[in-house]
C-alpha cells in the first residue's frame, strides 16, 4: 500500500460523493453537527473575512418548507439535515476580527486601519462582494463535505434552488446571499458514478 492510500485527508476527498438517497429519520448527534460547522468556519477566506453563515434546516416543518424551495429534490426530506451557506455580502463588516488581533498584541494598530480602508474600498464594487461572497464560502462548502465524510456522514452540495424562495421562507436578510444548500445524513444508496476529466485534460503547466 502506498503512503498515499494511507492518507486520510485523501481518502475522504476520493470517496465524497453526491448522495441522493438518505436513512430517513437519522438524527445526527448535536456533538457531529457542531464538529462539522466547526471544520466549515475554519476554512480561509480572503483577509480572514470569513465571508459565511450556515442556516441549519434540521426539523420537519422546516424541511417541508425546503423541499419546494428546492424543486422537490427529495434528498432535502429524507437527510438529517440541510446547511444553507449563505455569503456575506457585506464581509467589509468584520473586520472586528483584527481589533481582536490589535488587543491581542498580534498586529498594529497602523497596519488594521491601513488594511480595514483597503478592504472598504473594494467593497465599494457590488461584483467584487458578490464574488468575494461565493468564493469564500465555497471554501466553507467544501470543508462540510469533508467534514461530514470524515465523521461516516454522506452530503449533496444543490445549487437546484430558488434563491429568492430560500429568502422568503426562511427570512434571510439583505445582508446575506444563498451560495449553496448541502444535505447531510446517512447515506441508504450510496452516489451515483461520477467519472473526471484526465488531468492531461484540465491540467495545464507552464502557460497556454
Ligand atoms: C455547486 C454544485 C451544485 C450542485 N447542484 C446539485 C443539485 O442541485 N442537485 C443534485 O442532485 N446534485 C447537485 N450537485 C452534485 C453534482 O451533480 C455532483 O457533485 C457531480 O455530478 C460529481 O459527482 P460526485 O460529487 O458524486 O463526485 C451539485 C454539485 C455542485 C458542486
Amino acid at each position: 500500500m502506498s503512503k498515499v492510500e494511507l492518507n486520510e485527508t485523501l481518502r475522504v476527498i476520493s470517496e465524497r460523493h453526491a448522495v441522493k438517497k438518505y436513512e430517513t429519520g437519522f438524527q445526527m448527534p448535536e456533538e457531529d453537527l457542531q464538529t462539522i460547522l466547526k471544520a466549515a468556519s475554519e476554512a480561509p477566506s480572503a483577509w480572514n473575512l470569513q465571508h459565511w453563515r450556515f442556516l441549519v434546516i434540521e426539523s420537519e416543518a422546516d424541511k417541508q418548507k425546503l423541499l419546494p424551495v428546492a424543486y422537490n429534490q427529495i434528498q432535502t426530506a429524507e437527510s438529517s439535515l440541510t446547511i444553507a451557506v449563505l455569503g456575506d455580502l457585506e464581509a467589509n463588516r468584520n473586520t472586528v476580527i483584527f481589533d481582536q488581533a490589535v488587543e491581542a498584541g498580534l498586529l498594529k494598530s497602523e497596519i488594521r486601519d491601513a488594511m480595514v480602508g483597503q478592504i472598504n474600498g473594494a467593497y465599494q464594487s457590488p461584483q467584487a462582494a458578490r464574488d468575494s461572497a461565493i468564493m469564500n464560502a465555497s471554501l466553507a462548502a467544501q470543508n462540510i463535505m469533508l467534514a461530514a465524510k470524515s465523521l461516516g456522514y454522506d452530503t449533496c452540495p444543490m445549487v437546484g434552488f430558488s434563491p429568492e424562495k430560500l429568502i422568503q421562507e426562511f427570512n434571510i436578510p439583505d445582508r446575506f446571499l444563498p451560495v449553496m444548500l448541502i444535505t447531510v445524513g446517512k447515506a441508504k444508496e450510496p452516489a451515483r458514478p461520477s467519472g473526471r476529466l484526465p488531468l492531461s485534460e484540465t491540467v495545464v503547466r507552464g502557460g497556454f
